[in-house]
């Protein structure tokens, strides 16, 4: 049977890799796991899976799937897993699995810190880059999604033991500083040494540099300033810094993520290495001078007439960009941190200026052989009319109004339930709402903002999931301490919605596993979803403190103690909080 490591209770994984050992059996071919197509069964035949292998060999082989299917049956060994397969239709081979496999791996699995993920997990360290805003800005719904996806990811990657260095690529360096340290001396701060609002005064700067040529050309000498390392230049653009980080800071503790000062690396952290970057590439014969600029032509980027493109690393005026930043980056985080893998939650428009960078970074041997980068991509946020979200004034909506309105309605909604008034949780519940919202959309895909939709009690929202786990958390209350351990492992799986709870919660380790291949979050909230779903069916059908026989009570307790680990250690990951009551 099942060895003691968890990863043995990943029952498709083990069903698929028997049905693909009897398959080369019967065939002869060496065939990967995945080519057992293994599927959910119906529950309509009795089946939990099925694997559909039989009818794609047939077709290669030339053969009866039927036959081919009664062959690899004939050959295949599920004792101890599964009752005997049953082949149905064409060829579909149906497995349903032994109760008391299932209950062995549910006694394993809940007793397990990791529920059953992250079995057969090597660990790596990681660097997330995410958040990044941009100083003197206030901070975006643009930002959102990079801020939930890459906190969810972060925290996914730390649960299954990887070790997760989080950095702040915040824009904090470029020739916009010289206009706002000008702006900051000509119409300065607020009596109280603040800038209340960030946008405001990065247009009024922007207006004035349009407007005055005089002030124009104080900008662009502060910009030569502020590179020389003058320091009155240099205090007025740490003071904007620290300000813009006090704006941040609010917006992240609302969020609850957990970016922290440490994490922080911004642009400006590189200036020193950007000379050295370009003399590196200059050395390994990968730059050329291109209308007074320096470039790189990375192989395999064309632009529409087939033209090499060029990732420019020093400018014309002497100046490094956005690209030499990134380079620096790289050999930062390779070199200095020591990372073996590199993810960058940044939104879908800058995937070729980054897959740029990790062909330059390749090229030049600072992304060594294994070690990855990848571009963790997202789309836009919509608004209901199904265009980039704006406010009313026609301007880019900023990130602390989205939240406070999403606390408050979530706060009026709980007033409405239960005539109480409950800060901490409405906060729990709007952001959260606001949270899963962007999570469980396919990252790639635009979204559209809704928040009728997100607070809604029903359907795939963070609402629902917290409403299970309150519930089940309410039964456990109920039942009191120590009710839980007292186990009668026979009668847990009697009842059909038992059963299909027991392995709904089994899907916790293959989800979050699959987020980890896949670094799609959405994975996590589907399956939480369909989790919530079974224990609402078993929560109607079969009484729990209520039950007829008292041995029916407590294996029904323990696969609701099951249920609410499962949804608080999932919403956890997803950065979302599961309070104790609703
Ligand atoms: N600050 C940039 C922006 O707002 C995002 C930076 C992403 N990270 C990076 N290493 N380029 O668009």
């Amino acid at each position: 049977m099942a060895s003691t490591h968890s990863g043995s209770w990943d029952a498709a994984a083990t069903l698929a890799a028997r049905v693909v050992r009897a398959a080369r059996a019967a065939t002869g071919l060496d065939l990967a796991p995945e080519e057992a197509l293994l599927r959910r069964g119906s529950a309509r035949h009795g089946a939990d899976f099925q694997a559909n292998l039989a009818m794609s060999l047939a077709r290669r082989l030339g053969r009866d799937p039927r036959e081919l299917a009664a062959q690899i049956v004939r050959e295949l060994d599920v004792r101890g897993l599964a009752a005997p397969a049953q082949i149905a239709g064409p060829g579909f081979i149906n497995f349903r699995l032994d109760d008391a496999w299932i209950a062995g791996a549910l006694a394993a699995t809940s007793s397990d810190p990791h529920l059953g993920a992250a079995a057969d997990h090597a660990p790596r360290r990681v660097v997330v880059d995410y958040s990044a805003p941009n100083i003197a800005k206030e901070m975006h719904v643009g930002h959102l999604r990079s801020t939930i996806i890459g906190d969810a990811l972060a925290r996914v990657l730390r649960f299954v033991g990887d070790d997760v260095i989080a950095q702040n690529h915040v824009g904090d360096w470029g020739t916009q500083f010289g206009m706002l340290i000008e702006e900051l001396d000509d119409s300065g701060w607020s009596a109280d040494g603040a800038i209340s609002d960030l946008d405001a005064f990065y247009r009024r700067a922007r207006a004035h540099f349009e407007a005055d040529p005089a002030f124009a050309s104080r900008a662009r000498e502060r910009v030569v300033a502020l590179q020389a390392g003058d320091p009155a230049t240099r205090a007025a653009w740490r003071q904007l810094v620290a300000e813009s980080h006090r704006h941040f800071a609010v917006v992240y503790g609302l969020l609850d993520v957990a970016l922290t000062p440490a994490d922080m690396a911004g642009e400006s952290s590189y200036n020193d290495q950007l000379p050295g970057v370009v003399e590196a590439l200059a050395s390994a014969g990968l730059l050329q001078p291109d209308r007074g600029a320096l470039c790189v032509f990375p192989e395999g980027f064309r632009n529409r007439d087939g033209a090499p493109m060029a990732l420019i690393v020093r400018k014309s005026d002497g100046g490094y960009g956005y690209a030499t930043t990134d380079l620096a980056a790289i050999r930062h985080r390779v070199g200095a941190l020591g990372a073996q893998r590199l993810l960058y939650v940044v939104g879908a428009a800058q995937r070729q200026h980054l897959h740029m960078v990790f062909a330059t970074a390749r090229a030049a041997g600072w992304l060594a052989e294994g070690v990855e980068a990848e571009h963790v991509a997202f789309g836009s946020v919509l608004g209901e009319d199904g265009k980039v979200l704006r406010s009313r004034a026609g301007e880019s909506v900023k990130l602390v109004d989205l939240l406070h309105e999403a606390i408050t309605r979530a706060g009026d909604a709980i007033v409405a339930r239960s005539g109480v008034a409950d800060e901490a949780l409405a906060r729990t519940v709007g952001i959260g709402a606001v949270k899963y919202a962007d999570l469980s959309s396919d990252r790639v895909s635009d979204y559209v903002f809704s928040f009728e939709r997100m607070l809604a009690l029903d359907g795939n929202t963070s609402v629902y999931l917290q409403y299970a786990h309150a519930r089940a958390a309410k039964v456990l209350r109920l039942a009191g301490d120590g009710a839980v351990a007292a186990d009668d492992a026979d009668h847990l799986l009697r009842e059909q919605h038992e059963r299909a709870l027991g392995l709904a919660l089994l899907g916790f380790g293959p989800a979050v596993d699959h987020v980890v291949s896949t670094l799609q979050p959405h994975r996590l909230c589907t399956y939480l979803y369909e989790v919530a779903t079974a224990f609402s069916a078993f929560y109607e059908s079969c009484p729990i403190l209520t039950a007829g026989e008292p041995r029916l009570r407590a294996p029904r307790l323990r696969l609701t103690s099951h249920t609410a680990a499962v949804l608080r250690t999932g919403l956890d990951l997803l950065g979302i909080g599961a309070p104790e009551r609703l």
